[in-house]
């Protein structure tokens, strides 16, 4: 590549100089199955499914198929006071794999458009539903819900939130984070410690007052964060508390969603159901851009009111059910019906849990967490100099034909569902090796 071509593009949270010098075995050139190609010809197992999304692996031959038809019947389906059939059977597979009472789909095109369209369909409903007083959002701190001005105000990544305090949304407030290292270090799974912390939403509703609160929203397990646990019991409290103040809960679902959690959503796998729940990425295996949120249907029904020929709901993207994802989306979850692929993340699940572990003792490991087909290793920063270890990890792994996702100094692992256990085993060994060599 010229300095020209390195030089023109910006990229999406990416250290540009760094990459920009650095970007040896760094640029894929293809992908097929659990695996990339890089420019160099090296195959690198896919140890994070694309970013979470392509969970039955890159260019799954129905999927690649559908599209490629898509292609030829109807490319782009004018997506407002027009309708396409198959935005309307997509909607209906999604509300069925839902928790029951849940009734509509909305679509959108990224996790952060489903988290600012949930925040709105959250805040409509209230004053829609004569509480329009309700107008404060709760997120939580560590929290990642996408870029939007939506999503960084509930959002509690601070590097993401620093440039803009002027522009958030007013009327936002935080609980805690989860992430506890001398509570929970090294928990399989679910900490024990930590359920207690739901219970600070009662401060923040001892603070604020019920009536004035909306909704809380929150990701099960959060992944951006580095695979950040829910412990046992926080999200029933969670939902205890919302639902004796009228407050409205939102999962974050855009990681959890279609398959990580062997269910197709985390609410299922905790057994805890929202009002609201966003998605996106693994909904259509990361093939086109594609999110949603699905709502309860008192929720839906309450905006639907008024004259019938007015717009109910004044939200809405041109690329909204766009017909690519739409196919995409319906082709993946019928390879996850075919392929049994919830019930094979069940399967792999165990198999992870116990790999992953084994590196306690390895050099630097502060903490292994792992919340079904998602794992995550800590490691101590260098002395001054925060996150470069987890570089020379992430490095030293694709060297050694793996990649994996470094957020800090935390090493993020979410395979594909169609990993074998050996493959499981061979990518927690290379990541073992990774650590020593990088010292
Ligand atoms: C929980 C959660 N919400 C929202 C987003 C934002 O999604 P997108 O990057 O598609 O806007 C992400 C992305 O990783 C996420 O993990």
């Amino acid at each position: 590549m010229s300095e020209q071509e390195l030089d023109a593009y910006w990229m999406p949270f990416t250290h540009q100089r760094y990459f920009k010098q650095h970007h040896e075995r760094r640029l894929l050139a293809q992908a097929e199955g659990a695996y990339y190609i890089t420019e160099e010809g090296e195959r690198l197992f896919d140890a994070l499914s694309g970013l979470w999304c392509c969970g039955l692996g890159h260019r799954h031959p129905r999927i690649v198929e559908a599209v490629k038809r898509q292609l030829d019947t109807l490319d782009y389906s004018t997506a407002f006071q027009m309708g396409y059939r198959p935005q309307f059977t997509l909607a209906q597979r999604i509300v069925e794999a839902a928790p029951a009472g849940m009734g509509q789909v909305f679509f959108c095109n990224s996790g952060s458009e489903a988290v600012d369209t949930a925040l709105k369909i959250a805040l409509a409903y209230h004053r829609l539903n004569g509480q329009g007083q309700r107008t404060r959002l709760i997120g939580r701190e560590k929290g990642y819900h996408g870029v939007g001005f939506g999503g960084i105000s509930v959002g509690g990544m601070v590097a993401n939130r620093k440039m803009y305090p002027s522009a958030m949304l007013t009327g936002v407030d935080h609980l805690p984070h989860t992430h506890h290292l001398g509570q929970m270090a090294f928990s399989r799974g679910e900490p024990d410690w930590g359920a207690h912390l739901a219970d600070e939403l009662e401060r923040l509703v001892a603070l604020h007052d019920a009536s004035t609160i909306a909704a809380v929203i929150v990701e099960p397990m959060q992944g951006s964060a580095g695979v950040v646990v829910p412990p046992k019991g926080y999200l029933k409290r969670l939902r205890e508390i919302c639902s004796k103040h009228g407050i409205l809960l939102i999962f974050d679902e855009v990681i959890c969603g279609f398959g990580r959690m062997g269910q197709p959503f985390a609410a299922q796998h905790f057994e805890v159901t929202p009002d609201l729940i966003t998605f996106a990425k693994a909904v259509n295996n990361g093939t086109v851009p594609m999110g949603g949120v699905v709502v309860r249907e008192d929720i839906h029904a309450a905006f639907m009111q008024g004259p019938e020929h007015m717009v109910e709901f004044f939200h809405g993207y041109t690329y909204s059910g766009h017909p690519l994802a739409v196919a995409a989306a319906h082709a993946t979850l019928d390879v996850v019906r075919d392929e049994h692929i919830y019930a094979r993340v069940n399967e792999l699940s165990p198999v992870l849990e116990t790999a992953i572990h084994s590196l306690k003792g390895e050099p630097n490991v502060i903490d292994i967490r792992n919340c079904q087909l998602a794992a995550a290793v800590e490691l101590a920063p260098i002395e001054g100099k925060p996150g470069l270890r987890a570089i020379k990890v992430f490095e030293e792994a694709l060297r050694r034909g793996v990649m994996f996702r470094f957020t800090g100094d935390i090493i993020a692992m979410g395979p594909p569902f169609i990993s074998t256990p050996e493959e499981l085993k061979r990518m927690v060994e290379i990541l073992g090796e990774s650590i020593r060599a990088a010292g």
